[in-house]
């Protein structure tokens, strides 16, 4: 951008970090949420309609229409590894640069499915509702038996970086590790991640837990329905912190209330935050907010990415016209076409 350009306009669709928000304010004038929403298509449609840019969250969605009503938009900065959010063809045609914010919350994320991991083996949350309701006897030899994690299979849906993540969690507990992905990944992984590759019915087949972590695509949507549940031990445990979509919840409602599988721990749900109200009628499941990448130095890190994005995408900074994490590189060259067809037909 040329020094005489006005400033670019950018919306933030959520609280963030102030002091890091800060810096996005140096080079552009930003109108930042001061409070949460669940954000409407349309609504964001009008927050955009004059914006240059914008920070947006996972679950604020981005689509066809909103971008057509976004004339003056060039850059999106989504504020997390996953973007199923963004209409990436549409953002791509209209040569508005996506990004997201990858690898800083690998461990943190890989953290929380060890967490709902051992609070569903351990019915952690059971628990502590019972204790809480005031019904808490004493110790009894039968109370809260749970399933023992220690030497067990461990079964990861999704071999990339934070699958590895938690394989390598997997040493300290003696797990046997297996996964399956969509392609095969390099022995030098498997071998340091102790981790076997399997086909996708071997898997659901042999995993003691299973856990998800393979993004949200047309492909992988309700990868896991009623059959491949009627697949998995009536032992094992699912837990999903990839995302809500990639299950189909009303087939694992009735799986975990006719017992086909032991329990599951969910961070993400289909229709969050509105999600199926069953499952808080279930006890052999934990439930939790799409917390998976809520620590704080992770979520400062994710945040100062995103904002590192915009800047470099909005063309200021160190590393200007080159965001270091775009998903949809096509719309760099769609974003020239565009403005080499505007330079040729200037009445457009
Ligand atoms: C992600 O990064 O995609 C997470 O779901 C956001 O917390």
């Amino acid at each position: 951008m040329s020094q005489n350009s006005p400033r670019p306009r950018v919306w933030v669709s959520r609280p963030l970090f102030d002091d890091i928000i800060d810096r996005l304010r140096e080079y552009c004038d930003v109108d930042a949420e001061t409070e949460d929403h669940t954000w409407t298509s349309s609504q964001i449609a009008e927050k955009l309609r004059d914006k240059q840019g914008a920070i947006l969250g996972v679950s604020d969605p981005l689509d066809a229409g909103a971008i057509a009503h976004a004339p003056s938009l060039r850059a999106v900065a989504n504020t997390g590894v996953g973007f199923n959010n963004l209409d990436l063809k549409a953002l791509t045609s209209a040569g508005i640069v996506a990004t997201n914010t990858p690898d800083v919350l690998n461990e943190a994320v890989a953290d929380f499915g060890w967490t709902l991991m051992l609070a569903a083996a351990r019915r952690v949350g059971e628990g502590e509702r019972y204790l809480r309701e005031g019904k808490w006897l004493g110790v009894s030899y039968h109370l809260m038996l749970g399933a023992e994690v220690h030497r067990r299979t461990l079964g990861i849906y999704g071999m990339g970086r934070i699958g590895q993540a938690i394989a390598r969690r997997a040493f300290g507990f003696d797990m046997s590790v297996i996964y399956h992905n969509r392609s095969r990944a390099d022995a030098a992984i498997e071998r340091e991640c102790r981790a076997a590759y399997v086909s996708r019915d071997e898997l659901l087949r042999r995993s003691d837990f299973l856990i998800l972590v393979l993004p949200l695509t047309p492909e992988t949507h309700h990868a896991i329905g009623a059959a491949e549940l009627a697949q998995m031990k009536r032992t094992s445990i699912l837990v999903n912190i990839a995302r809500g979509g990639i299950v189909d919840d009303a087939a694992l409602i009735v799986a975990l209330r006719e017992k086909r599988i032991a329990g599951a721990g969910l961070d993400v749900f289909e229709n969050e935050p509105k999600f199926n109200p069953e499952f808080t009628t279930l006890d052999n499941v934990v439930l939790t907010p799409h917390i998976a990448s809520a620590a704080t130095d992770t979520r400062r890190a994710m945040t100062s990415l995103a904002v590192d994005n915009l800047i470099a995408a909005l063309g200021f900074g160190p590393q200007a016209g080159r965001p270091p994490n775009v998903v949809n590189p096509d719309a760099l060259q769609a974003r020239k076409n565009l403005s080499t067809t505007k330079t040729n037909n200037p009445d457009e």
